[in-house]
């Protein structure tokens, strides 16, 4: 047994949390918003204005989301295949992988808002 405590709390979640979720709206913006914080550090300035939109403060603005002509998440499309989870996971369209150069949302996060979306996108609880 290891007892490297970061090990642990691997395993403890894992248990916890056998599939992922459920997942809401709160915790997805999370996801975002980390990674923006994480990007803004890695390249020290602001992303460009006028590219897309890098936040997204309610749950309609992401559902509702048109980054560069592209609509983020299609209405009845899985999670997997729409453009946001594909945009986060390798390469959309001709652009790079989002957030553009890194550094980019880790897996198991990317499959939080793949089952947030095949969930219905919800808010909250109930
Ligand atoms: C439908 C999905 C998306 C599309 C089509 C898209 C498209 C683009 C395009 C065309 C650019 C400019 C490329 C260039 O300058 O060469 C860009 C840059 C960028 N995108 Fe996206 N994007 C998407 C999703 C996202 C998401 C979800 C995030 C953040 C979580 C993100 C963060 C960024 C950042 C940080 C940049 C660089 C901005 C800079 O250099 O100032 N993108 N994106």
């Amino acid at each position: 047994m290891s007892t490297d405590p970061s090990v642990n709390n691997q395993l403890d979640n894992s248990e916890d949390n056998l599939s992922v979720g459920p997942v809401y709206w709160p915790r997805v913006k999370e996801i975002l918003d980390h990674i923006m914080e994480r990007w803004i550090e890695r390249w020290g300035r602001n992303p460009l204005p006028g590219i897309h939109a890098y936040y997204w403060e309610t749950r309609d603005e992401l559902a509702d989301s048109v980054l560069s002509g592209v609509r983020a998440i299609e209405p009845g499309v899985e999670g997997k295949d729409t453009q946001l989870v594909r945009s986060l996971a390798r390469t959309v369209l001709t652009f790079g992988r989002m957030p553009l150069r890194g550094p980019f949302v880790p897996r198991e996060e990317i499959d939080e808002i793949i089952s947030w979306i095949d969930a219905g996108m919800p808010e909250g609880p109930e």
